[in-house]
């Protein structure tokens, strides 16, 4: 069985783009290799937080991710900074990491230019850690969202530079991307994201995503109800296709585009079905908050056999560097 290996940062609740662009694959194909899915803390302290509520984040992310279908037990769920050799790796592969390469990376240049006041050297180093994480490992696939592309690449880079110096050691991942890589926010304009406030978070309720749907921007030369619409260009649409069925979404279609339906019937439509998916899901998250402490075992287990294959991959590298003197008297 091929290795996957995908991460998430505890940062605060889930929104559909996440489960959409990513998780929803997770769930998908999580069988079909042998998976480690992990809750990154340390890529998560590279910008200000409370160490309060990240306690909380933390648990809450995991909780979240058995509760969208994740299965703890048989794939390898855990918290990063529990598993010491994804930092150890970190700092082998810094040495093989041109500076120029993380100049490069769009997701550094954003967050330093949202966070100027903080522009720390570990938020720079972001994308080394991230290569370790999927290396350690040895992962050969990586289901992502579009935004993380460029830091897969950059981690073949760091794979390559790392082979080429010290023998053939790490495999080339790819990413693996779902249908919908990019979901917008209910802006219509960018990517659904937490801190833009453009989300429609995973376990709200059905009153409050009706709510956020009924400001949600729709084509835009639709200004009243008798304009016809046109469905390839409206964001709502782009959300029925993650969610409705063909038969209703020719429907849809059909009446966006002959002014049969409305902009208000086109997003009740859609919220039925949203609903459809996003219930089970809180449901679940609401029964295992309940048992949050079985969650913890599991976790604490699954980093014990994380760091057992993570020491495994530490010990061939310093062997291939020079790093294990005593070995050899
Ligand atoms: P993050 O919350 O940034 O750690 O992202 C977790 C996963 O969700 C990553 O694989 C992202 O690529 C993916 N993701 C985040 N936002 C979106 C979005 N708006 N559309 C599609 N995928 C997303
Ligand atoms: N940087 C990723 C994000 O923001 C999270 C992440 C950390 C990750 N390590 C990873 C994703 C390893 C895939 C593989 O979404």
């Amino acid at each position: 069985m091929k290795i996957l290996f995908s991460g998430i940062q505890p940062t605060g609740k889930l929104h559909i783009g996440n489960f959409f662009g990513a998780i929803k694959n997770w769930v998908n194909i999580q069988h079909d290799y042998k998976s480690y899915f992990s809750v990154v803390d340390y890529h998560s302290i590279t910008i200000k937080y409370d160490p309060e509520e990240m306690r909380e984040r933390v648990m809450d992310m995991a909780v979240n991710l058995y509760a969208c279908g994740i299965d703890m037990e048989k794939t390898n769920l855990f918290i990063q900074s529990e598993v010491p050799g994804h930092a150890d790796l970190t700092w082998i592969f810094n040495s093989v990491t041109p500076m120029g390469e993380l100049e490069r990376m769009t997701q550094y240049k954003d967050k330093a230019q949202q966070n100027a006041k903080n522009v720390n050297v570990g938020l720079f180093d972001y994308p080394v850690l991230q290569a370790a994480d999927i290396l350690i490992y040895k992962a050969e696939v990586v289901p992502v969202g579009e935004d993380q592309v460029q830091h897969i690449e950059f981690t073949r880079e760091i794979s390559r530079n790392f082979n080429s110096r010290f023998g053939q050691t790490f495999p080339e991942p790819k990413e693996l991307l779902t249908k919908t890589p990019r979901v917008l926010g209910i802006d219509g304009e960018k990517k659904m994201s937490k801190s833009l406030g453009n989300d429609i978070g995973l376990l709200e309720s059905g009153e409050e995503i009706m709510n956020k749907l009924r400001g949600a921007k729709t084509d835009p030369a639709r200004v009243t109800r008798n304009d016809p619409g046109n469905p390839d260009v409206c964001n709502i649409y782009s959300y029925h296709r993650l969610v409705s069925h063909e038969d209703e979404r020719s429907e849809v279609v059909d009446g966006c585009r002959s002014a049969g339906m409305g902009c208000v019937d086109c997003k009740k439509i859609l919220h039925k079905n949203l609903m459809k998916v996003l219930d089970p899901i809180r449901d679940r998250y609401e029964n295992i908050n309940k048992n949050k402490v079985s969650v913890r075992e599991i976790l604490t287990q699954n980093a014990e056999k994380c760091r057992r294959i993570a020491k495994q991959t530490i010990l061939e590298v310093k062997e291939k560097m020079g790093l294990n003197p005593l070995w050899k008297i």
